[in-house]
């Protein structure tokens, strides 16, 4: 496994960038938008694929890299469902995995930090975001946060990992760069409590000043979506109701460019073709699946996806190809279901 531990000085954030091979598909968990040119750098350095970008939570103290990775490497961005941001490409739930080529995440559900806030895991670490900290635990004293509920997610859920498990948490303050389940347990101050309500009062009691970036950051993070934006003024946009007078009709196809673990979830438009995202500029080359479809069959190609970011930017693509008839639905399957447009379950 490829793993590095990247460091942004100004707000003290870990980013991680993993991958199971030299040359294959890679993630990035927490990017910080002033490092951004340097994980390209990076990836290009290693010969990696960027094809997800997660973030833990909505962050207050630093602006998400997500948005501008997503322009520059047209990766798949992905948050909590709670998560308030207006459009990732791709939302998950505990339970739920991130999967890229050779490696899937465990998607953990930790709240109390902020009500969005999530751990992922791998076998032998857990990426703990703001909710374990090396010998601290993040606020819950703004964003939601709620110091019961992070009670939990750290007795509940990420103390109840295996001790050997490596802990590497989206801050240090202090130089320390990673620790472990049995570590956490022993040593951090805040988990030697005796019960919940004592863990509330250390936590109400912090008194902690706002964090410098909060005013800037916050805002800035809840708005990364814009992909689609640019599409729609190009006038490849469809919206749910146009693009469910269109289904069903011999001349359209309507392309899920969404994993199968969303298609089980959430349902499926009837009649559509299954070309997940990471596959589509294979499936755009010149003798591809799409040019076949558009021109031997003379389809329009109507792409769709959970929200419609991984569309819009599908659109762009087909369009770069030569493929100008290529449409996608704004908003995606969220504003499908808000129109009643019809699904089926997988
Ligand atoms: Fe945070």
């Amino acid at each position: 496994m490829i793993f590095r531990q990247l460091f942004d000085p100004t707000s003290s954030t870990y980013s991680y960038l993993i991958a199971s091979r030299r040359g294959g598909e890679a993630l990035i968990i927490d990017p910080v938008l002033e490092r951004v040119d340097r994980y390209i750098q990076l990836l290009r350095e290693l010969d990696l694929k960027l094809v997800k970008a997660v973030d833990t939570h909505l962050h207050a103290d630093h602006i998400t890299g997500l948005g501008a990775l997503r322009e520059r490497t047209h990766c798949i961005t992905v948050m909590g469902e709670q998560s308030g941001v207006d459009v990732v490409s791709m939302r998950v739930a505990d339970g739920d995995r991130i999967d890229i080529e050779g490696l899937s995440l465990g998607v953990i559900y930790t709240p109390g930090h902020t009500d969005d806030s999530y751990s992922f895991s791998l076998p032998d670490r857990v990426f703990t975001g703001d909710t374990l900290l090396i010998r601290g635990t993040g606020r819950t004293d703004f964003q939601n946060g709620d110091p019961r509920a992070q009670y939990e997610s750290l007795f509940g859920r990420l103390l109840k990992l295996p001790d050997e498990t490596l802990v590497y948490p989206a801050h240090d303050y202090k130089g320390d760069t990673v620790s472990t389940i049995g570590e956490e347990r022993a040593f951090n101050p805040r988990l030697q409590v005796k019960s919940v309500d004592e863990y509330v009062d250390i936590m109400n009691s912090l008194n902690l000043p706002d964090p410098k970036m909060m005013d800037v950051a916050v805002p800035a993070n809840m708005r990364i979506g814009l992909a689609q934006e640019t599409v729609a003024h190009k006038g490849w946009a469809l919206s749910a109701a146009e693009a469910r007078d269109i289904v069903g009709r011999p001349d359209t196809v309507l392309i899920d460019l969404r994993e199968r673990s969303e298609r089980e979830k959430q349902g499926v438009i009837p009649d559509s073709v299954h070309l997940p995202y990471p596959d589509l500029q294979k499936n755009l080359k010149p003798n591809g699946l799409l040019h076949q479809l558009a021109e031997a069959k003379a389809k329009r190609l109507v792409f769709y996806c959970a929200f419609g970011e991984r569309s819009a930017m599908a659109v762009q693509a087909a369009q770069d190809a030569g493929l100008g008839g290529a449409r996608h639905i704004h908003g995606g399957l969220q504003a499908w279901k808000l129109a009643e447009g019809p699904l089926t379950q997988q």
